[in-house]
């Protein structure tokens, strides 16, 4: 069994989650940030479902960028279109968590 702690910002919301129970609610990857969020009430936009077709999901990832999968081509490509892009973002139904990472939520 694999628990992770994922860090919500500004909410500073710790959420402890166990990959073998991926995934956790219905939208985004399985275990994605998103999939999580929603799993624990925690407010994260999700305007296309979780399908990589917008970028209201968009989260900076602050700490732990090596515990999220692999960014694949389409979610870079979204993601270059984000509003507020920076060198740490993801998107939040893409980003598969795999260790513990505190990302923020952009305003
Ligand atoms: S919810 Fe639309 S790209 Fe993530």
């Amino acid at each position: 069994m694999a628990t992770h702690k994922v860090t919500f910002l500004p909410l500073n919301v710790t959420v402890e989650v166990d990959e073998s129970k991926y995934p956790l609610a219905d939208h985004g990857k399985p275990g994605s940030l998103l999939d999580i969020a929603l799993a624990n009430n925690i407010k994260l936009e999700h305007n296309c479902g979780g399908s990589c077709a917008c970028t209201t999901c968009h989260v900076v990832v602050r700490e732990g960028e090596e515990n999220l999968s692999t960014m694949e081509l389409d979610e870079e490509d979204r993601l270059d279109t984000a509003e507020g892009l920076t060198l740490h973002s993801r998107l939040g139904c893409q980003a598969v968590v795999r260790g513990d990472v505190v990302v923020e939520i952009p305003k």
